[in-house]
């Protein structure tokens, strides 16, 4: 499959002037979502993420293989820089940790959170059934074996895998602890703070086989539609004190603004799904089972009701034979001569 280089002259112009003059865009307000195709126009166009992941949209599809992952065990004595970048918490991951299961390599990059508020829990980005979820991580991956940095990858048609994990308020994540504890360190835009390297395997959820895959594009602007989605069907777990640490810690303005602007319910909307077809490396667990137990259900249903008749024929051919009795055995007779 050749690379395509979507995008055209004059809107790579508008966007670059975008980037430089770095458009502010935020998620509510007059730089909101709605707005943003303004400066960045490819968040107006076609193949946008996130979406409403519906079971109608969904096609099994046998060849999509388990996510392998590799070096994603990190040693503590690898430092990392957990960061507030003004739109969500980030963390920069080191190239060597890659997924080696896709047609290309793709090399990490970072992972950073898209999350709810105290007041509102629902934060995910991607929505299963319509059901938004607490909180949702991206891991974002560039595709080394034809681009050099994530940079020249990021317009790229092939450019970028993202691993999307959708995140429940449940039991406490000791993981997301490894970080967390430092955020208090990264209140403010663009601060930074360098922490221990811990196993992002254990981020992800236990099973890597059961997924959603679809083209779609960057959930923020530039929205450039160069991303490859899986977002895995189980979820990962945070408690309610540490996805509130998560939602109230954090200000979306830097330490030197006069007015704290909080930093919560960073999420984009779903998008249109238009034409696309979302595959699934899984079949839907429910359905077949219901099928199933519909189909026992009728059998039991069917044989019940010949059951009734048959007893019912067989009392009524009892009273019959009292009366007309040797009608039915000269119909006996006859059916036994032919
Ligand atoms: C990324 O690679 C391109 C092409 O080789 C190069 O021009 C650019 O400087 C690199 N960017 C970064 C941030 O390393």
């Amino acid at each position: 499959m050749p690379s395509v280089s979507f995008i055209p002259v004059a809107a790579l112009h508008l966007s670059l002037i975008g980037a430089l003059q770095g458009y502010k865009w935020t998620y509510s307000g007059p730089d909101g979502e709605h707005h943003w195709s303004k400066h960045y126009p490819y968040c107006g166009g076609a193949f946008q993420s996130p979406i409403d992941i519906k079971s109608e949209l969904l096609r099994f599809d046998p060849t999509l293989r388990p996510i392998e992952v590799q070096n994603y065990n990190l040693s503590p004595d690898e430092q990392l820089t957990l960061g507030n970048n003004g739109h969500a918490l980030q963390i920069s991951l080191p190239s060597k940790m890659h997924i080696s299961s896709l047609r290309y390599r793709y090399s990490a990059a970072q992972l950073h959170f898209h999350w709810g508020s105290s007041s509102r829990i629902a934060g995910s980005e991607h929505m299963v059934n319509s059901k938004q979820y607490a909180a949702e991580m991206h891991v974002v991956h560039y595709n080394s074996d034809k681009y050099p940095n994530i940079s020249s990858a990021v317009d790229k048609s092939d450019g970028l895998a993202v691993l999307g994990v959708l995140i429940e308020v449940g039991e406490f994540n000791p993981t997301f602890e490894q970080f967390l504890r430092f955020i208090n360190g990264i209140k403010y835009r663009d601060q930074k703070v360098q922490v221990p390297g811990f196993n992002i395997r254990a981020l992800l959820p236990a099973r890597l086989d059961e997924y959603y895959r679809y083209d779609g594009s960057l959930t923020t602007p530039p929205c450039y539609p160069s991303v490859l989605w899986t977002v895995f069907r189980n979820t990962m777990t945070v408690s309610q004190k540490q996805f509130n640490a998560l939602a109230t810690a954090l200000y979306s303005s830097s330490a030197q603004e006069s007015a704290t602007i909080p930093l919560h319910s960073n999420y984009r909307k779903a998008q249109l799904v238009d034409s696309r077809i979302v595959l699934a490396s899984f079949k839907e667990g429910l359905l077949v089972p219901i099928l199933v137990i519909s189909a026992l259900g009728l059998v039991l249903i069917v044989s019940f009701i010949c059951c009734l008749f048959k007893q019912k024929r067989s009392a009524a051919e009892h009273n019959e034979s009292k009366s007309v009795g040797y009608n039915i055995g000269d119909r006996d007779e006859y059916g036994s001569r032919v």
